[in-house]
């Protein structure tokens, strides 16, 4: 971030709990590791997550839904405070669309995303600047 923005430490511990996930990644097939910290409100730890592809690569899930899943599993009707995301690449590289109408059931338009690499948080965005208009039957209180 270039010492621009200062960053919780709640951001800084969750960033590295992307990157130890993203070392888990299982992605034989593509190579493109991610990991993933969801820090739901009222939950002290974030929720990581990584991708696990699939020799079926349609079976593939991402990092980001591979969270979502869990901290729903874990904690039932979560509250995403914020979402970091880590690649290994120089730029940001921002969740897909698929993950993020995922996102879209739990998080508010609001929600800062963090997004990074090995080194460092490079981007941080609101979700409603990826997905300005999700599908929504109800909505997110
Ligand atoms: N991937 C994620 O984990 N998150 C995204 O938002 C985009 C893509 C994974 C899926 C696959 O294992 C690899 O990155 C290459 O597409």
């Amino acid at each position: 971030m270039n010492g621009i923005m200062k960053l919780t430490k709640d951001v800084q511990s969750a960033f590295k709990a992307a990157l130890k996930a993203r070392q888990r990644s299982h992605s034989p097939y593509s190579k493109f590791k991610v990991g993933a910290a969801l820090k739901i409100k009222g939950v002290a730890e974030p929720v990581t997550g990584c991708n696990v592809e699939n020799a079926s690569f349609g079976a593939t899930i991402c990092a980001e839904r591979a969270a979502i899943g869990r901290a729903v599993s874990e904690h039932g009707r979560i509250k995403p405070e914020f979402l970091i995301v880590v690649t290994g690449e120089k730029k940001p590289t921002v969740p897909c669309g698929l993950c993020l109408q995922a996102l879209a059931e739990f998080a508010g338009d609001d929600m800062p995303v963090y997004l990074g690499n090995e080194k460092a948080i490079t981007k941080i965005m609101r979700f409603k600047d990826l997905l300005p208009n999700p599908f929504r039957s109800f909505k997110v209180k």
